[in-house]
């Protein structure tokens, strides 16, 4: 039985669709905390369980049985929260004997704050002794196309950084393509998206697609929190979204790999496909 974690989540959701059209709905397990929010996978014949990463207590029973797990990382915040929650879910791994767990982590480059959170993860992983996978995801592209459509300038902190990002959907596919077949037992996957672009270039092709003059506002980092205050964006969120534009800015998120169009078995969609979609 293959398990899913965190299924009525975004990136969760599109792992199971991606797993349905890979294996028998009867073979697909998901623990989610709300497993009402989950019913219509039920009807389709997968099975539901409640699994709170809050209620460690829960966690056994809802992995139990479980072949193979795909860990999604949670979205609990602060960050020391995050970490209890997935050191909860590495133990809950371990008691009920799960066979091999796949984590989706963060590129190694990752900056400190939050991949502080999945190189720990990583090693509580590794220390329990359970067979794994590390699905190094990038940044999600899905991440910078948020409003986009109605604006008129893209303001970041970012520079002239470049950022190999990968749409959710693709990485969706990619842990399903994991989780489905045990030819792809690896250690871990570095995974990117096709090619590192710039907002500068997000820029061009948002004016390109809409057919207005879309810019880029490369301001520094100062202005773009102060600009994030502006709008009441919570101190701890102000904190991630620094901490990312200065790595973008660095080059810590440009590298490119191979890894994703080799578990796709084709080219991942690069921004101007994702700009296209929307
Ligand atoms: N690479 C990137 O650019 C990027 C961007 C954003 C997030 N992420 C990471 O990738 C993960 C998946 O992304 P996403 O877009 O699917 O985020 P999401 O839609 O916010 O999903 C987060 C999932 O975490 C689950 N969760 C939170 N607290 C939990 C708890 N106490 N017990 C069990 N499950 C809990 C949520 O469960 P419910 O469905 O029950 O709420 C939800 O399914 C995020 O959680 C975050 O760690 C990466």
């Amino acid at each position: 039985m293959l398990l899913v974690t965190g299924a009525n989540g975004q990136l969760g959701r599109r792992v199971v669709a991606h797993l349905l059209a890979r294996v028998p709905a009867t073979e697909l397990a998901v623990s989610v905390r709300d497993p009402g929010a989950a019913a219509d996978l039920a009807a389709l014949g997968v099975t539901v369980r409640k699994g709170d990463f809050d209620e460690p207590d829960t966690l056994p029973a809802a992995f139990a049985g479980a072949g193979r797990m795909l860990l999604i990382s949670s979205a609990g915040m602060p960050h020391s929260v995050r970490l209890a929650h997935h050191e909860a879910a590495v133990a809950g791994a371990v008691a009920a004997g799960v066979g091999s767990l796949v984590y989706t982590s963060l590129s190694t480059a990752s900056p400190a704050s939050i991949g502080e959170v999945h190189r720990r993860t990583e090693d509580a992983i590794v220390g329990s002794g359970l067979r794994h996978t590390f699905l190094r995801n990038p940044l999600y592209t899905d991440n910078f196309l948020g409003g986009v459509l109605d604006e008129s300038e893209l303001v970041t902190a970012t520079g002239d950084g470049r950022v190999a990002s990968a749409t959710r959907d693709d990485l969706a596919e990619a842990a399903a393509v994991v989780l489905s077949d045990e030819r792809h037992d690896r250690p871990f996957y570095d995974l990117t998206g096709p090619a590192a672009w710039s907002q500068d270039e997000l820029a061009a092709v948002l004016s390109e697609v809409t057919g207005r003059e879309v810019t880029h506002g490369a301001v520094p980092a100062e202005e773009y929190a102060r600009q994030l205050r502006a709008v009441d964006v919570p101190e701890a969120l102000v904190a991630v979204l620094l901490d990312i534009h200065a790595t973008i800015a660095a080059g810590g998120f440009a590298q490119v790999t191979g890894d994703l169009a080799e578990l796709l078995g084709r080219r991942p969609s690069t921004v101007e496909d994702a700009v296209r979609a929307l």
